[in-house]
């Protein structure tokens, strides 16, 4: 079986993050052929194109983080029913400068959580249009949009309740198939 290496971001930067604990339970329950790593973006600056000439450290870092990931995983929640702005700007970052696109061609899936019903449905499928602008090939089902109640995961990542343990533990399952569809069309050393 293929090992790929994923790099996983979490939309929030609150030290409370209700996405952090899901992202938590998702590196607890991904298959062993999932080396999952955090990609963390809270020190970049604002994204502008006068950086394109000459990135900053932290955003040559970022990109080299994210290129020496075979696989991304956004885990996410929804602020004023759109992605959070930090997460957007480090998309912006990875995206450029133009034609070192960090995105293109590297598979992706997206999954959130919040307190509300729709379980951050309408961020997701902004994130979506995104990545697909982006060309990085999407894991469209299943999709993923959990309600999170108080206990559901422990400050350490075990999933309290059976059905959705369960459910996580099919999505990583289904995230590394998908992620081995992609490379059979799209070789590595393409
Ligand atoms: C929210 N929240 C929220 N929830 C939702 O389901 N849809 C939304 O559009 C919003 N909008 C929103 C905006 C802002 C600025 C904040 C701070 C919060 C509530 C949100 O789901 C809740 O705070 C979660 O705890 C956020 O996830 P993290 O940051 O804890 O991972």
């Amino acid at each position: 079986m293929s090992t790929f290496k994923v790099g996983y971001l979490i939309g929030s930067l609150a030290k409370g993050s209700i996405n952090r604990l899901l992202a938590k339970a998702l590196v607890r329950l991904a298959p062993e052929h999932l080396e999952m790593t955090e990609l963390a973006f809270r020190d970049l600056p604002i994204y502008s194109y006068d950086y394109d000439a000459d990135f900053p450290q932290v955003a040559k870092d970022f990109k080299n983080a994210l290129a020496a990931v075979e696989a991304v995983l956004f885990v996410t929640p929804e602020y004023n029913r759109s992605i959070p702005g930090g997460l957007k700007n480090a998309i912006d970052w990875a995206s450029r400068p133009y034609g070192k696109n960090s995105f293109s061609r590297k598979p992706a899936a997206v999954i959130g959580t919040s307190p509300g019903a729709i379980g951050t449905a309408i961020a997701q499928q902004q994130l979506k249009s995104v990545l697909s602008y982006c060309n990085a090939p999407q894991m469209n089902s299943p999709e993923a949009y959990i309600q999170f109640q108080p206990g559901l995961i422990t400050p350490d990542g075990e999933v309290t309740n059976e059905t959705t343990e369960e459910f996580l533990r099919g999505y990583m399952k289904d995230f590394h198939a998908f992620i081995v569809r992609v490379y059979t069309v799209l070789p590595r050393n393409l």
